[in-house]
């Protein structure tokens, strides 16, 4: 049995008895809205329902709901310790939520914050002096100018160059390689850009959370930006989080399912990245990826290997030139049953974790 005890009124504590290292979840109360609290409290009631233990449901009551488990919404992590925020997550947490809320690790005491579009849980959050700069590959994503170009041109645009089969058709792929993990637990769409993927997934109804992650707080906007546009966007089963792909703020084992669209070749270290995403994947979760691969009439071009380890020096970008190279990748990073569709340029692939 694991409870959870909070209360609205002043910083709440929401910890995990049995769990030796819990953590801390605060609220800045001032920044809290209405909107928030009624819809902490409503999260409240349901859940107290759900698992059916209770003292107190009042919002401005100390509340303890008691589970037998982990819920799926709860993967939060500190990315300095791993060590999860909440034992059985926030119930609270939304697009509207992360606004205003603040996250404190028990272990390391760093407070996280989120702003009005996304919780910052990179390891440099609120460093004053130390500004990190990445490779071009992930710099270039940062700006205000290509975060918001990206789904106004340059995405569609590699549907013409690329083979990508369109938006519509490539969710339909993604979904097909999900079929073993869909039925309500969470996803993190990793390198999601403006969230094109990510909306999709949220506006689905087939995931209990969805977690939009990227390192470019531009790209992020942009994604919030979107989501305000929508009427009856689902808001509650959707957070926006700054983050690293190779330092992922997920627990260990608690995630059913990462997408990263577009994305693996831009990261700064693939096999970082996937060895974190294999960290973060419950057994039986799956990866599911897309990105170019520079084969065919490519491989005649002289040199080719050589061109490819200075486009990832100079820029930051691999260029994969063969899809064995992927399956490497996720093979060396613990994960099993590798498989793909290709079109072109194209390739999609997946790959689960271990049972
Ligand atoms: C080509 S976009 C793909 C966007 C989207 N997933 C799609 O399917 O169109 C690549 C994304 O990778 C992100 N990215 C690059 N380096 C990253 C890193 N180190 N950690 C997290 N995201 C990164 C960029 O910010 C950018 O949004």
């Amino acid at each position: 049995m694991k409870t959870v005890v909070g209360n609205l009124c002043s910083p709440f504590l929401l910890s995990q008895l049995g769990n030796s290292r819990p953590c801390l979840l605060k609220l800045r109360t001032s920044a809290a809205s209405p909107l928030f609290k009624r819809s902490f409290a409503a999260a409240i009631k349901v859940r107290a329902a759900a698992y059916s233990a209770v003292v107190g449901v009042e919002p401005t009551e100390p509340v303890v709901v008691q589970n037998d488990g982990i819920s799926s919404n709860n993967i939060l992590a500190c990315p300095i310790c791993y060590d999860p925020f909440s034992s059985s997550g926030d119930p609270g947490l939304s697009v509207a939520s992360v606004s205003g809320s603040s996250f404190q690790c028990r272990t390391c005491k760093k407070t996280y914050f989120g702003n009005e579009t996304h919780i910052d849980l990179t390891t440099a959050s609120g460093a004053k002096d130390y500004g990190e700069s990445k490779p071009v590959s992930t710099e270039m994503f940062r700006t205000p100018l290509v975060s918001y170009l990206y789904e106004r041109g340059w995405r569609q645009s590699f549907t013409v160059w690329g083979g990508f089969p369109g938006p519509e058709k490539e969710f339909e792929l993604i979904k097909d390689f999900l079929k073993p993990v869909l039925g309500g637990g969470n996803i993190i769409d990793a390198s999601c850009g403006s969230g094109m993927f990510s909306r999709l997934f949220a506006k689905s109804g087939l995931f209990s959370l969805v977690v939009a992650l990227d390192y470019s707080e531009n790209m992020l906007k942009e994604c919030y930006g979107f989501i305000q546009q929508e009427d009856n966007f689902p808001k509650e089963n959707m957070i926006l989080v700054r983050a690293d792909i190779s330092r992922l703020p997920f627990a260990t084992s608690s995630v059913d399912a990462v997408h990263a669209g577009a994305a693996i070749h831009c990261w700064p270290s693939p096999s970082s990245a996937v060895a974190e995403i294999s960290r973060v994947l419950r057994p039986g979760g799956v990866f599911v990826a897309t990105t170019f691969i520079l084969d065919g009439p490519f491989s005649l071009i002289p040199f080719q290997r050589k061109i490819a380890q200075r486009t990832k020096q100079m820029s930051g970008n691999q260029l994969f030139t063969s899809e064995s190279e992927l399956q490497d990748i996720c093979q060396a990073c613990g994960l099993v049953g590798f498989t793909k569709v290709r079109n072109g340029r194209f390739v999609m692939i997946s790959a689960t974790k271990p049972i």
